[in-house]
């Protein structure tokens, strides 16, 4: 009988091992546990333009009808080392009410960038995802609506021994292109928006909101969600707006549903193929997903995932290149860009030190030209020790000509935006 018992538990055991130890090896590799610096293959000889006052910009989007870049940066470099709740960092929640990043426009081609002035708006603002897209009541290209993630802290009294706790929301403007200001529409707040890390407008009043973990602060559960693959305990949420202005709250007219879950560590979201596809990222496993959702003006907002690709790190916000200069599927150079630090793993260390060192890895991933769309042609566009960029968390590609790109890489942590040329 015991005998019995022993041969259950060792079975047990062993298919537990089984298991894991595959889950084990993988968080090893993405995480870059034994990943060392410097590389010294690619990109090292590329030549890279810093582009000024871009200071912890995490996201980029390339607006394409107007060819501009939007950024949300923290302009201050001392701010997110203080307080930046996606990285359990809710150190200093006096710094953060203080505080007040900006959105910017980036002339990819001059390669400078703008502060827009904000009109309505004089709250606290510290940055994270944004989304940009156009103004559909407009002719396009005239206008844009973006919705950016701002990490408030809260501001309920801290309980005596108790860790600060973060109150974020979303911020809605509209920007006129060519102008110098970016206008204030609303602020928008529902429960479901946890611990919101980036935005997908599908349009102004139908968005969709990843939460990127289940535990705040600093805990071991946080970093237990973080390793395990098997802590799917996050979710995109689908944002709902009755109306966009005037608000007096930013929960007025707001309603929310949960259209994909569980996920493991829930992260960026990027734009697609079409107007249906998103990219979803789940950042410490080092997985896109390419995913659908309803047509426009449907009552069903639930998203389908529709392919899985892995790569060998973190991915932060993903986002498609789309060829303009494609004439055929042999000759299209269209693809996804997965950007994302190669060394997470010592991410809890670097987070609070301005010093540290977060070196980072941009895949380029394209569908293999006259294969079905499961197989995938996955490189690597730029890499660098941190030398030249500390973090990468957003990157787009600009076509040049018929076989080079500008890459443009950004990071929450890093000095500046930075540009480069790279060969398709
Ligand atoms: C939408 O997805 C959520 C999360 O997976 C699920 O709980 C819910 O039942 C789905 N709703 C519909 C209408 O399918």
């Amino acid at each position: 009988m015991r005998s019995a018992v022993y041969s259950i538990v060792a079975v047990l055991l062993a298919y537990q091992l089984y298991t894991i130890v595959p889950l084990i090896q993988r968080a090893v590799t993405v995480l870059g546990v034994f990943r060392s610096y410097p590389e010294g293959d690619v990109g090292t000889k590329q030549q890279v333009t810093s582009i000024p006052d871009t200071t912890h910009c995490e996201d980029l989007h390339h607006h394409i009808p107007s060819g501009l870049l939007f950024t949300a940066c923290e302009d201050d470099a001392a701010t997110r080392f203080q307080w930046f709740p996606p990285l359990g960092n809710l150190g200093n929640p006096e710094v953060a009410a203080k505080s007040r990043g900006s959105i910017h426009v980036i002339d990819p081609k001059g390669l400078e960038s703008r502060r827009l002035k904000f009109e309505n708006f004089d709250g606290a603002f510290i940055t994270h995802g944004i989304d940009v897209i156009d103004d559909p009541e407009l002719p396009t290209g005239q206008a844009v609506y973006i919705f950016a993630v701002n990490h408030l802290p809260d501001p309920t009294p801290i309980l005596e021994g108790k860790e600060a706790k973060a109150r974020s929301q979303l911020e809605l403007f509209h920007h006129t292109i060519g102008t110098d200001s970016i206008k204030h529409i609303r602020s928008i707040w529902h429960p479901l928006i946890r611990t919101p890390n980036d935005v997908y407008a599908q349009t102004p009043t139908s968005i969709y909101v990843t939460n990127d973990h289940y535990y705040t602060g600093h805990s071991v559960m946080r970093m237990l969600e973080d390793v395990y693959y098997g802590a799917k305990w996050t979710d995109t949420v689908h944002i709902k707006l009755e109306f966009l202005s005037p608000v007096k709250t930013s929960d007025a007219g707001v309603t929310a549903s949960v259209a994909l879950a569980p996920i493991h560590n829930n992260n960026g979201l990027g734009h697609g193929r079409s107007e249906e596809e998103i990219l979803i990222s789940q950042a410490a496993s080092g997985v896109l997903h390419i995913a659908q959702l309803p047509f426009k003006g449907s009552t069903d907002y639930n998203i389908t995932i529709s392919d899985t690709l892995e790569v060998e790190s973190v991915v932060d916000n993903p986002s498609y290149f789309s060829d303009p200069l494609a004439t055929s599927p042999v000759d299209d150079r269209s693809g996804f860009l997965l950007p994302g630090i190669s060394k997470a793993a010592t991410l809890a260390e670097t987070s609070r030190d301005p010093a540290g060192k977060d070196p980072v890895i941009v895949y380029y991933v394209k569908p293999v030209a006259g294969k079905k769309a499961q197989e995938w042609d996955t490189s690597v566009i730029f890499e660098d020790d941190s030398s030249r960029i500390r973090s990468a968390s957003a990157a787009a590609l600009i076509s040049l000509d018929k076989n080079r790109a500008r890459l443009f890489v950004t990071g929450f942590v890093s000095a500046n935006v930075i540009a480069l040329e790279v060969d398709l």
